[in-house]
């Protein structure tokens, strides 16, 4: 596919981005006070939310990155999740904050849930910056959403088209016609 920077319409502004972040990280600063607190962000799609969503939280808490791949690298989803690599400490007792760039189909989320609830966390929560909740194919509790958007597909603040894009500052529509 040829990629080109004139096929993206902004949607999201970084200043909207960063006011939202700043939101979600008040909310969850309030309901996780006092409370043994491990965000595990997904990459690689989560980087540059979860560097400003966790800098917005304002509590001693823990971080761990887990990689799934759910996509073969185009515009539509395999349906295939696969676990790349696993958070490397124990969970068991604690509040898990699991932080995702987008939810689509759900099918991600819905597998890495399954997993982590395995292990006997406290809680288990999911934090999510975009959500397109008429792509679902299954269901999955979000706790926490930055923006919903149609079913578009976007690019930046992290998001990409087959590798590319994640380093956008903003989010916008990637328009392949
Ligand atoms: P799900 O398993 O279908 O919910 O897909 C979740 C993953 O698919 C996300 O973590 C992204 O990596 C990818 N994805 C879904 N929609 C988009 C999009 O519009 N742009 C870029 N990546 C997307
Ligand atoms: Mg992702």
């Amino acid at each position: 596919m040829v990629k080109s920077r004139s096929r993206i319409y902004p949607l999201l502004t970084a200043d909207q981005i960063r006011d939202r972040v700043r939101e979600l990280g008040e909310q969850i600063t309030r309901d996780y006070e006092g409370k043994d607190l491990v965000v595990i962000g997904l990459l690689n799609g989560v980087y540059p939310f979860f560097a400003d969503l966790t800098r917005a939280i304002d509590l001693d808490l823990d971080v761990n990155f887990m990689r799934v791949a759910s996509y073969g690298g185009g515009l539509e989803s395999t349906g295939e999740v696969k676990i790349l690599f696993d958070v490397d400490k124990s969970i068991r007792g604690r509040h898990a904050l699991v932080v995702e760039d987008i939810v689509d189909t759900g099918l991600t989320l819905f597998k890495v849930r399954k997993l982590l609830l395995d292990r006997d966390p406290a809680s288990l929560r999911i934090c999510t910056l975009l959500d397109k909740p008429s792509r679902r194919r299954v269901e999955v509790p979000v706790d926490y959403v930055g923006f919903p958007i149609e079913d578009h597909f976007v690019v930046g603040y992290g998001l990409d088209l087959e590798g590319i894009y994640r380093n956008l500052p903003y989010v916008g529509i990637y328009n392949p016609a």
